[in-house]
């Protein structure tokens, strides 16, 4: 009702309230390398197609004469009263959608009261953004690194600076084919872009000093090119200054000699993720932090049950929006079986293709305790930085609430199957 009041006086909505709209807007809003790093997905993008498709597949039934004139969006996710099942979802590489990247996101999720996963290839230290939104609930988003040190290091300074909860992400120990990249042949890292956890981290430092003693090692295979940026060097300065080593006058010119820019982002390669993690590994985790641990990127039923027989906190649904494995199951047909098997042990959330209110509330009729939200933030961001977050948010619990009164509940922990009608052919 609050854009219908502007709408008297003649404003209409700076961020579009329609996805493919928003997706449009955040296309003109930034390169072409960025668009396609955030909006891209792997293969021939089915996994990004049967996401939406999935949620096309439900219907949910009208129900009018049930006074919804008060209706409740609030929910308890990791034991703590939350104004909405709505999280955000860990995205990486803000700053190619906004200069203020994850700071204008955390500060936006603060203002609503929305968890927000911070990745681990954000763009901010996370001491940084704890600082900017102090209030606002935080988990950290862990990718395995190839070293436990960094691994323990990570979960330690998340610890210390308040995050709520740890989400290992599972799905991408190895990169995903992601065609778009592929085609322009950008991948941020390699550009020292996104890995300001790394970079500010002493574990990681460390090793990146160490790899610049052991100098050009013959016997080791030969590491992609990397081209140094402003951002490249500005990612190996930050190292630099932290050993107390900054070469040169400090400008980027000199320091493009520095090896410490290009050592950097060549450890940052090497560490990164193992493709050679098990189950059996998972439970080192718990000697590094005593937060809760939540397993993001489980999609097959007996990952799901395998997750609680090691004892974590939560299971997080997702095949990172389709940027991983093309040709993928969508979560939402498997949503069910895996909330039936859980069975109320651990929370389970949801993601992958979440655009719209009515989707959210399908999610958690299906079985979902809360329901994450990846690229559409990614575009708020991009058309109007935190202001545009805060829209795109707002949008999509207001079509939520309506969802529900409309759909005749009062309370979204009411939603279930109930609510929506068995389709043929749908599971
Ligand atoms: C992601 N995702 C992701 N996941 C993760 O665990 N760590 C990360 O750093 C990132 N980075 C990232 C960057 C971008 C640009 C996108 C689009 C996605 C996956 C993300 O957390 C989530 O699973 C999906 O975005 C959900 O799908 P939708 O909502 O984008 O369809």
């Amino acid at each position: 009702s609050d854009i219908y009041r502007a709408g008297i006086s003649g404003s209409t909505p700076r961020v579009p309230v329609a996805g493919d709209a928003l997706e449009a807007a955040a296309r003109s809003a930034m390169s072409a390398e960025a668009f396609a790093y955030i909006a891209g997905g792997a293969g021939a993008e089915r996994t990004v197609d049967a996401n939406r498709a999935a949620f096309g597949r439900r219907q949910l039934w009208p129900r009018p004469l049930r006074d919804v004139s008060t209706r409740d969006l609030s929910t308890t996710f990791l034991g703590v009263d939350r104004p909405s099942p709505l999280l955000l979802a860990p995205l990486g590489v803000m700053e190619l959608a906004h200069r203020d990247a994850d700071l204008a996101v955390a500060r936006a999720a603060a203002a609503l009261g929305v968890p927000y996963t911070l990745s681990n290839q954000a763009s901010v230290a996370m001491e940084d953004v704890a600082a900017a939104a102090p209030g606002g609930s935080r988990l950290f988003q862990l990718y395995w690194s190839a070293s436990d040190e960094l691994n323990a290091s990570l979960l330690r300074r998340a610890e210390a600076s308040g995050c709520e909860a740890i989400v290992v992400t599972l799905d991408t120990h190895l990169l995903g084919w992601r065609t778009r990249d592929l085609d322009l042949a950008y991948l941020p890292f390699t550009r020292g872009l996104g890995i300001a956890q790394y970079t500010s981290d002493p574990v990681f430092q460390q090793l990146v000093r160490d790899r610049v003693r052991r100098g050009p090692d013959a016997a080791a295979p030969a590491a992609p090119p990397v081209r140094l940026t402003p951002k490249t060097v500005a990612a190996g300065l930050t190292i630099a200054r932290r050993a107390g080593a900054v070469t040169g006058s400090g400008s980027i010119r000199d320091n493009l000699r520095s090896p410490l820019p290009r050592a950097a982002v060549e450890t940052f390669l090497d560490v990164f993720s193992t493709p050679a993690l098990t189950w059996d590994d998972l439970a080192r985790a718990r000697e590094w932090t005593t937060l809760p641990i939540i397993l993001k990127g489980i999609v097959h039923p007996d990952d799901a049950i395998r997750a609680l027989d090691v004892g974590v906190d939560g299971v997080w649904i997702s095949n990172h929006g389709g940027r991983q494995l093309d040709q993928s199951v969508p979560t939402l047909d498997v949503l069910p079986t895996i909330a039936e098997r859980i069975a109320g042990r651990v929370p389970v959330v949801f993601d992958s293709g979440v655009r719209q209110g009515s989707d959210v509330a399908i999610a958690l009729a299906l079985g979902a305790d809360a329901v994450a939200l990846g690229r559409p933030y990614a575009y708020g961001l991009a058309v109007a930085g935190e202001e545009g977050v805060r829209e795109v948010v707002r949008n999509i619990l207001a079509e939520l609430d309506i969802t529900l009164g409309l759909t005749g509940h009062t309370a979204v922990g009411d939603l279930d199957h109930h609510a929506l009608r068995d389709v043929p052919g749908g599971s």
